[in-house]
């Protein structure tokens, strides 16, 4: 018989699904499996005997009696029996099944006919059994198979998982699925009520996870300033104890029961309003061992309790209290530490009420106990590394954010700039991604690219850090580290003394003119008083420096005054003549130039950082933002096409966020239509994306953002349908 019919006839021989399942469970063996039912019949055969018989179909089919079988096989040669007759081995494997042996028992104990077959090494084996009871056998293989296997995708599930909220869900999850609990918990060792979950000597935030949309990330950073533990656990030893030690608690990270449909943390959207669990006594400092998560948690042992009830040394008063009032019945526990590489207990996982196929609440098998321990361990080691990075994670976001603050804080003319910037940067990006319409409908940004961006935002002014306050906050012409005006100021008060002394001098001389000498004086007083009016006015700034303006102060720098050594000195000294006679602003070229280098330097900064490769674009989201669309812009002069969509984001998150900020000194906050009418001149100008400022007012972002962060005197309507070019303006 050919193999394939071997396999059809092995298949229809089977007696049902049990048949199918013994001859299967045979399979893996390399000698010939046949069974026989309790009729001493043929009732199935492994592939190793369909492969070693297939050219005797005669002897060898469904329901053919175990001595027919045998006798056809030794007359064809196809098997030696050595020194045994049939009929001794036919009644030792009566015995074995009478007796009621599992297959392994009747081979181990030579009940199981082995015989050397003819046309090679192997062994055709036939056992007479019970059917049932080899199913049972089957059974039990075939679930530890799946369990093997479930163990294992769990394990590859666990590994991969980089979100710790969903890593520590699909923990629960799992163990529940493994055991049938009812319920679970999955608790978080925190350093002390209400503080940060340590990982490895390091904090990270309550959160622990957090959602990666963009605006998020702002949840992460509650945590103290690093450092601040070390210092009082070492300052706070007392009695030999570390007082931190004894403030430790554990922390729920997630909640499930579902006969009473209660769903706290995780994807439930629900937060765990439950009190942390305290590991030490607050006030004595000594161990809670009477709490079973705490004592597991403190001991790093598995407590497995098949009635909570009736065990003894814990304390479930709490429990029977809960109970009581949800009229449930919490009756099996297993609580199983979740231990880092360094074997340090860093969670719980708890589940509660095992419950059998019939769904009958049981005590934790304990071959599933050891299940859920290597779950355990396996989840551990994953959640340990999903809190380190989260931890990395957490310590790179307040880095970044101090130093957009430092930024910040070092020119009241930045004032918030550099944090409302990525706030602004990410809302537009997310109603770009979002249009279903329009020219950005096909736009869109991964998770990674809009963490890109939310960095890029961030750091968008770095070079700042470089530029001198002076010159970022230069306020008036003649500004350096302070208004040189007062200098100048003293000159002419000199100057105009100095006149005085010499009209009063030459006024005592004999014959003098007087009414001349004092016309004189007071026509020299009233023009140094006017030259310095001059100066003032022409040092704020504000008004544009005509030639016959800038021949002034040329003249009044060639005046003389005199100094402390008595010599005759030009009232204004050349760089002060360079500052006054600036064209429009307080910046001289040199001065803008610095400013505007710190794009150059933003962009050089950025790209030293060894940023990896999901993040390699924020050098160029981050550089670009005074870039303007037809190429005028700086540091590169690119045009529209030459910029990514993030980079034109940004450009207007900036500008627009320049033109309302209310935080800057000696500048009245524009109001969001002042500001928008000067944007839609932008616009119109080619200076920033058209698409993307459309964009920004149609999908309300402005508003959205002006809500956020305007005062609400700034906050005045616009005429949407103009600005869009809907209607004539
Ligand atoms: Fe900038
Ligand atoms: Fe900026």
């Amino acid at each position: 018989m050919p193999n394939d019919a071997a396999k059809k006839a092995r298949a229809a021989s089977t007696h049902g699904d049990a048949g199918s399942l013994i001859a299967a469970a045979f399979d893996h063996l390399p000698g010939a499996v046949v069974l026989f039912d309790h009729e001493r019949k043929i009732a199935s055969w492994n592939r190793s005997a369909a492969d070693l018989l297939d050219s005797r179909a005669d002897s060898f089919h469904a329901g053919l009696p175990l001595s027919e079988m045998l006798s056809g096989l030794l007359e064809q040669g196809a098997i030696d029996l050595g020194s045994e007759m049939p009929e001794v081995w036919h009644r030792r494997m009566l015995a074995a099944h009478s007796d009621g042996n599992s297959f392994d028992q009747a081979l181990s104990d030579g009940m199981v006919l082995r015989v050397r077959v003819s046309r090679s090494d192997d062994f055709l084996i036939a056992v007479y059994n019970d059917i049932t009871d080899l199913y049972g056998r089957e059974r039990e293989l075939h679930d530890s198979r799946q369990r093997l296997k479930r163990m294992n995708e769990i394990s590859v599930a666990l590994t991969g998982e980089k979100d710790l909220d969903t890593l520590i869900e699909m923990i629960m999850l799992e163990a529940k699925e493994l055991t049938g609990a009812d319920g679970g918990t999955i608790y978080l060792k925190a350093e002390e009520p209400g503080q940060a979950v340590m990982v490895d000597g390091k904090r990270i935030d309550r959160r622990t996870g957090g959602d990666r949309r963009l605006g998020d990330r702002r949840r992460r950073v509650s945590c103290p300033p690093a450092g601040m533990a070390e210092r009082r656990s070492g300052s706070d030893r007392r009695d030999g104890r570390d007082r931190r030690q004894t403030r430790e608690t554990l922390r729920f990270a997630i909640l499930r029961n579902d006969t009473l449909g209660i769903a706290m943390g995780g994807s439930s959207g629900m937060d765990i309003t439950l009190p942390e669990l305290p590991l030490y006594d607050l006030q004595t400092g000594e161990p809670n061992r009477t709490n079973v998560a705490s004592f597991a948690a403190l001991t790093g042992n598995t407590v497995n309790i098949a009635d909570a009830y009736n065990a003894e040394g814990f304390d479930f008063s709490g429990t029977r209290r809960f109970d009581e009032m949800n009229s449930y019945r919490s009756t099996s526990f297993l609580t199983v530490p979740l231990k880092d590489r360094k074997d340090v207990v860093i969670g719980m996982l708890q589940l509660i009420n095992a419950r059998d196929g019939d769904g009958n609440v049981v005590p934790f098998d304990p071959s599933l106990q050891q299940d859920v321990e290597a779950l355990a361990s396996q989840a551990a080691v994953s959640l340990d590394n999903g809190l380190l990075l989260a931890a990395q994670s957490q310590l790179f976001e307040s880095l970044m954010r101090v130093m957009a603050d430092a930024i910040d804080r070092k020119s009241p003319y930045t004032g918030g700039h550099c944090t409302r910037v990525p706030a602004l940067t990410e809302m537009l990006a997310e109603a770009a991604c979002m249009a279903t319409s329009g020219p950005l409908r096909t736009f869109d940004l991964n998770e990674e690219q809009k963490f890109a961006l939310h960095v890029a935002g961030w750091l968008h002014d770095i070079g700042k850090v470089t530029t001198p306050e002076h010159i970022m906050d230069k306020a008036t012409k003649l500004e350096t580290i302070h208004d040189r005006i007062t200098e100048i100021e003293t000159r002419f008060a000199t100057a105009k003394r100095d006149a005085e002394i010499a009209f009063l001098r030459a006024s005592q001389e004999e014959g003098a003119d007087r009414p001349a000498l004092e016309h004189a004086w007071r026509e020299l007083a009233a023009e140094l008083d006017d030259d310095l009016a001059f100066l003032q006015l022409a040092n704020i700034g504000g008004e544009f420096m005509a030639p016959e303006k800038k021949e002034r102060v040329h003249r009044i720098a060639a005046r003389t005054w005199r100094d402390a050594g008595g010599r005759a000195t030009p009232l204004l000294s050349e760089n002060e003549v360079h500052n006054l006679c600036i064209d429009r602003g307080t910046l001289t070229s040199e001065e803008r130039k610095v400013i505007t280098d710190h794009m150059e330097i933003t962009i050089e900064m950025l790209e030293q950082l060894p940023f990896p490769k999901s993040l390699r674009r924020v050098p160029e989201f981050a550089g670009l933002h005074h870039e303007k669309m037809d190429g005028t812009g700086y540091p590169r002069g690119l045009t529209r096409d030459q910029m990514s969509v993030p980079a034109r984001i940004m450009a207007i998150a900036d500008i627009f966020e320049a033109l309302t900020a209310a935080d800057r000194p000696y500048k009245q906050p524009k109001t969001l239509s002042e500001s928008i009418r000067i944007m839609t001149f932008m616009k119109k100008d080619h200076h920033i994306d058209p698409e993307l400022f459309d964009l920004f007012i149609e999908s309300g972002v402005y508003l959205d953002y002006a809500n956020r962060f305007l005062k609400p005197e700034q906050i005045d309507s616009i005429d949407v349908d103009a600005v869009l070019g809907r209607k004539a303006q």
